[in-house]
């Protein structure tokens, strides 16, 4: 199959270009026109994007999500390759269930599903999984996320096992313990609400002892959706001094704060919780020294009904896989700058799995985004191609929107 693409601007280019691809491959730029042909309308082209963290809740939570409206709410914001989470029901910690996803997103035409595979046994924490059969079926990465892992020596002796197979071990990095019942972030805000809070210490205590767990074993670490100046500053110490570590940040840390539970409404309920602003802007400054690897969305699909409970029964979560890009660049382009941006959520995140950075090179995969970095459209959930139809920035005009997700070659998303 052949396809080119017209009327695209590669980023900070000002001339406008073509695109030719074959066969799931980037034939090469300014060709004549072959096979079908879409016309850019001037978008900007960046590589597809690729998610670290995604819920996708499949086996078991299709109420919430399955892989048909999860991956293709990633196409629509721009992403070509997820790596999805195993907290699932059954947990995904048994190679035939890592076998039967990939099989069965194969066929979607949607982003293409890497998963992760639970590093314990039903992310139990006390028995690591079969890591060697997990990889051998595909799995990319093993994490109990959703959970905390709270035996230290389980966790050591997983970093080495995944270590030996060349895969990274993820964590949701809290005290479970410390943050206990918590719902939100400790401080001032959850005391004028009489909620229990989860103070950062959680964060940055675990940090620090899986940094030293890191260090221990020369593995490769890589810790989640980190929400906490004082955790981002351990990891840029650990970083400093060599240690083996890698971290994300998610749109919903670096944009808003605890003061947005004020009106008690659990769309702001998430785990690690919403911090202050000491934290968001500590984690912008992560994101511009270097220190954060990637922004991943820990896009986290929950029911309606679900949500509409009260804050201290909700689940936690906040789906953002198709706003993240429109909302990183609205907010942070200024500080950021483009490239930046794009580089966060390709080249950053494949570095962390020790993937070829994407690239749109003559020769290279075509997975390739277009990007409306002009026009303002209004967040509207009710449109959202995932089965969570609401938003945190419901109603927010942005800008940024994918306007077209291309993975293999073939049109995964395009915006009516
Ligand atoms: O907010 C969250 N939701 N944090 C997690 O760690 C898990 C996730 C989920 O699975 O819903």
């Amino acid at each position: 199959m052949t396809l080119t693409i017209t009327n695209i601007k590669r980023i900070h280019a000002d001339q406008s270009e073509s695109i030719t691809i074959e066969n799931g491959k980037i034939k090469g730029w300014n060709l004549a026109p072959e096979g079908d042909t879409i016309d850019g309308q001037d978008a900007t082209i960046a590589p597809a994007f690729l998610e670290l963290h995604a819920h996708l809740r499949e086996p078991g939570q299709e109420q919430k999500e399955d892989l048909a409206s999860g991956l293709a709410a990633a196409a629509a914001g721009g992403y070509g390759t997820v790596v999805c989470m195993p907290n699932t029901s059954p947990v995904i910690d048994q190679p035939e269930l890592v076998r039967a996803l990939i099989a069965k997103a194969t066929g979607l035409g949607q982003a293409r599903l890497r998963p992760s595979a639970a590093l314990t046994r039903g992310q139990q924490g006390d028995q690591l999984a079969e890591l060697a059969l997990l990889r051998e079926a595909g799995a990319v990465m093993f994490t109990d996320d959703g959970r905390t892992n709270e035996n230290a020596r389980i966790l050591r002796l997983g970093l080495e096992y995944a270590a030996s197979l060349g895969l990274p071990v993820s964590v949701h990095a809290e005290d479970a313990t410390l943050r206990a019942g918590g719902v939100m972030n400790e401080g001032p805000v959850s005391e004028a609400l009489g909620l229990p809070g989860n103070p950062a210490a959680a964060e940055a205590a675990r940090v620090a002892r899986d940094l030293e767990l890191c260090r221990l074993t020369g593995a490769h670490l890589h810790i989640q959706h980190l929400s906490t100046a004082r955790a981002l500053q351990l990891v840029r110490e650990a970083k400093q001094a060599g240690v083996n570590v890698t971290c994300e940040v998610c749109p919903h840390h670096l944009l808003l704060t605890d003061e947005s539970l004020r009106g008690f409404d659990t769309l702001y309920k998430v785990a690690p919780p919403l911090r202050t602003r000491a934290d968001t802007q500590a984690l912008l400054e992560g994101l511009q020294d270097g220190t954060v690897d990637c922004i991943a969305t820990d896009h986290a699909p929950h029911t309606r009904a679900e949500k509409e409970l009260d804050m201290l029964q909700a689940p936690f979560g906040i789906p953002s896989i198709e706003v993240a890009f429109a909302l990183m660049y609205t907010h942070f382009e200024a500080q950021l700058g483009l490239p930046k941006l794009v580089d966060l959520l390709t080249a950053g995140a494949a570095q962390v799995m020790k993937w070829p950075a994407p690239t749109l090179d003559t020769g290279a995969p075509a997975d390739l985004v277009l990007l409306d970095l002009h026009t303002e459209r209004t967040v509207n959930p009710t449109e959202f191609k995932s089965k969570a139809k609401f938003s945190p920035w419901a109603g927010e005009r942005l800008r940024g929107w994918p306007v077209l997700t291309v993975v293999d070659g073939k049109v995964a998303y395009r915006r009516e």
